[in-house]
């Protein structure tokens, strides 16, 4: 026996995904994506890997200086393993610009990786969705996000008093600040990210933050009133002229037309951590105080294409992971049981039948579509392989020994019911489907 025997655990803030698991993230990104193709939303991807430059221009300190995992390649080349999506997309889209057809609306389902300490609702991979809109600057593409958003969540039998999406707008935020709180427009940025990271570090930490950041004592305490003041009460304080308070504005009164004002509300201190993001910022938030931190979040972003072609291409979207998603289903009990029940019959072995009629009955249930799984081990009792079909949670078992062979019959075992029924040969696909949609009807 060796001493050396290597961990079999995986890399600290990464999963396996055991079938169970699997299980789960297959059923609500599966149910993702048919919600986002029901708006007539296109799939891509992209690689792992890119160049690291594509995050150093905009995407932020935090995320660049301490969250990126990067090395150089064989040939010298500085790169990333992708920890955001909305870089690789705006890549893309700006290869292509001449052959696209604006607007495009797009989405993807991709794993991404972060340097950060693995805790509730954070982890060093994850599985992110991303549904963005290309090439429309009207608020009309935000509130189709914000539309999405309020049907995925319904998607998943959420209530309306389950999550709240909160929204503010970047430029509406540097007006408060520079005309209201007197703030220098180079220090915005980093009142913004102290503003981010208000709910995150300690009262006496985030005043600190923000006097170093360039905002007077007596500000910050202005600043305190202007988070619980409503967008009216803000908007007077800055008079007309505000672009970001007309965008606002007008983006609230179409959700309200909409219908979709119950899923929204206005929030001044949700900036994001990204550094891209010129317009619209919105999060989205678990209303149980267990899950604090918000669920997912996006927004409008003016300058990606930029980085890469001379183009002025908007985009606007979101970024929803896997973690704390299923926190949430977890929280409200949306997980349905028995996602990882097998699916369509198991075939039981008697060994006086030639294994070769096992064989074709299982190409005959494969040729209509019904999964079939031919049980492995010569000579096992019939109760063996009975338990072996519950605990993989078989709805059917095929039962067909010499009898049922000799008479062109099959039996076949329901499981739950623990009854059993006898078919011709000829009707047994037949019976089967109906048993199978019975069965999947039930659970
Ligand atoms: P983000 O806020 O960095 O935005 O991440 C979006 C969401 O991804 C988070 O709210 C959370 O659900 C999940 N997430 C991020 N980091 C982690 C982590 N370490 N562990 C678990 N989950 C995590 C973006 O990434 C933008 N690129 C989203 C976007 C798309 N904006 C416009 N389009």
């Amino acid at each position: 026996m060796s001493n050396n025997l290597l961990a079999t655990n995986p890399y600290k803030g990464t999963r396996d995904f055991y079938p169970g698991e699997m299980a789960v993230r297959n059923w609500f990104f599966s149910r993702m994506k048919e919600v986002v193709a029901r708006y007539g939303y296109e799939e891509y991807n992209g690689p792992i890997l890119e160049s690291f430059d594509l995050y150093a221009a905009k995407s932020g300190q935090e995320l660049v200086n301490e969250q990126i995992y990067h090395f150089m390649d064989r040939g010298d080349r500085k790169l990333a393993i992708r920890p955001e999506m909305t870089p690789t997309v705006a890549r893309m889209v700006a290869a292509r610009l001449g052959e696209l057809t604006f607007p495009l609306r797009w989405f993807s389902i991709a794993n991404l990786m972060r340097y950060e300490r693995p805790q509730k609702g954070r982890l060093r991979e994850h599985w992110q969705l991303n549904v963005d809109i290309f090439g429309e600057s009207d608020i009309r593409a935000d509130a189709e996000i914000v539309s999405i958003i309020a049907d995925l969540m319904l998607s998943f039998g959420a209530e309306e008093s389950m999550f709240k999406i909160k929204i503010n707008n970047r430029k509406f935020f540097n007006d408060v600040l520079t005309s209201v709180l007197d703030v220098r427009g180079e220090d915005v940025q980093a009142i913004s990210k102290a503003v981010d990271k208000r709910a995150k570090v300690p009262e006496e930490a985030y005043r600190k933050w923000l006097l170093e950041s360039g905002i007077t004592d007596e500000n910050i305490n202005r600043l305190d009133t202007i988070f619980g003041s409503s967008l009216e009460q803000i908007s007077q304080m800055l008079g007309d002229g505000s672009e970001g308070a007309r965008e606002l504005t007008d983006l609230f009164t179409l959700l309200k037309e909409a219908g979709l004002d119950r899923y929204v509300e206005f929030d001044f201190s949700i900036v994001r951590g990204l550094d891209y993001y010129t317009g619209t910022v919105f999060e989205v938030y678990d209303t149980s105080p267990g899950n604090r931190r918000a669920l997912f979040g996006g927004g409008r972003y003016d300058n990606l294409i930029g980085l890469f072609k001379n183009a002025e291409i908007s985009g606007v979207g979101f970024g929803f992971g896997d973690v704390t998603f299923q926190n949430f289903l977890e929280t409200h009990g949306l997980v349905p049981g028995h996602l990882d029940k097998s699916a369509g019959v198991m075939i039981a072995l008697f060994d006086e039948t030639p294994y070769a009629e096992y064989l074709k009955l299982a190409a005959e249930l494969r040729e209509n579509d019904i999964p079939a799984t031919i049980y492995m081990g010569r000579g096992s009792k019939l109760k063996k392989q009975l338990s072996f079909a519950g605990k993989k949670m078989f709805p059917l078992v095929i039962l067909a020994g010499p009898d049922e062979i000799a008479g062109n019959k099959v039996m076949i075992k329901q499981m739950a019911a623990r009854e059993q029924l006898t078919v011709d040969r000829s009707k047994f696909i037949d019976k089967i489907k109906q048993l199978l949609a019975q069965t999947s009807s039930e659970s």
